[in-house]
């Protein structure tokens, strides 16, 4: 594998991008606009210069990342990449949309690659020609410092596209696991009711947004607290992967309490909107 192209420059896919560049492949990432893109690239830029700044990153690195990176606006930018990761929205529909146009531009044995935390890897595969060459892999937030990737194997998955992909993780340094095509896969099928389980004690007035966080990294060693790590991976994201769960498993622990609903339709979506149980406003 020599070119990779990603789809998508928000909060996973410029950190895929970042960890493809940085590692020595030639990078495309595709974006609906130019706006999206600067955005993407400005994070990938703060993050190496505050690695540089803590001595983890170093200017070779800066500089292979600069070389390897480029940006693009059309699809067809990514006709001669080896894999291509889309990284869009969780929205179904929306990936497969992305993934039917890339089956028209990429080469036939192109891996092409989902980073999707909840959705079927074969339902999206129901779209592209030679199901065989699709794959999940689920990459962490923040990608650069999370060392999972969780590959899934869809039924049509070959283990010759499993191992490439595996091949692909461990050479971003990542720890890859294999997982089937089940809803949520290994770490959301753990996380989220865990974290649904947080929003209702917040909703059942146990305890406060911060004594539940303080609760669990003070109690229990955790990095982050679960309410903390709900505004940082999103509302939005976690009340759909919760909503999949739920209609595939059909068992309380997965459905989506009514705040978190709530704070989804009111736009509170975490610290990509400015403000979740937390408030990100800069002023
Ligand atoms: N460049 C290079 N390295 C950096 C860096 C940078 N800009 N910033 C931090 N690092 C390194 C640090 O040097 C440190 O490395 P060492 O352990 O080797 O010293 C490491 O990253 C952690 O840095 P800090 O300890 O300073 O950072 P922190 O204490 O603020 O922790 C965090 C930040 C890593 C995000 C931590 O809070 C954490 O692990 N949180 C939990 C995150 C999590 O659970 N993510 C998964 C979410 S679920 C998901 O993504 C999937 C889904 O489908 C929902």
């Amino acid at each position: 594998m020599k070119k990779v192209g990603i789809v998508g420059c928000g909060l996973m896919g410029s950190g895929i991008a970042q960890m493809s560049a940085l590692n020595g492949y030639a990078t495309t990432v595709v974006e609906v606009n130019d706006e999206i893109l600067k955005k993407g690239m400005a994070s990938i830029e703060t993050f190496l210069e505050k690695g540089k700044a803590r001595g983890k990153v170093t200017d070779e690195q800066i500089a292979a990342v600069k070389k390897n990176l480029s940006t693009s606006t059309q699809m067809s930018a990514l006709k001669d990449c080896d894999i291509v990761v889309e990284a869009v929205t969780e929205n179904t529909e929306l990936k497969k949309k992305v993934f039917k146009q890339l089956s028209d531009i990429v080469r036939d044995d192109t891996i092409l690659a989902t980073n999707t935390s909840s959705i079927s890897v074969t339902e999206l595969a129901t779209v592209v020609k030679n199901p065989e060459r699709m794959v999940g892999m689920h990459f962490f937030n923040p990608v650069p410092i999370m060392k999972l990737v969780e590959i899934i194997r869809g039924l049509a998955t070959t283990d010759a596209v499993v191992a490439a992909s595996r091949e692909y993780a461990l050479s971003l340094g990542k720890e890859p696991i294999t997982c089937p095509d089940t809803p949520a896969f290994v770490v959301n099928k753990l996380l989220i009711p865990y974290l649904l389980d947080a929003v209702r004690m917040v909703q059942d007035g146990i305890a406060t947004p911060e004594d539940v966080d303080k609760a669990m990294v003070h109690g229990c060693g955790y990095p982050m607290g679960p309410i903390t790590l709900l505004d940082y991976v999103g509302l939005d994201t976690t009340c759909h992967a919760a909503d999949v769960m739920y209609e595939e498993f059909r068992e309380p622990k997965y459905a989506a309490p009514v705040l978190l609903r709530r704070m989804v339709q009111a736009g509170r979506w975490g610290r990509k909107t400015g403000r979740g149980f937390y408030s990100y406003d800069k002023k």
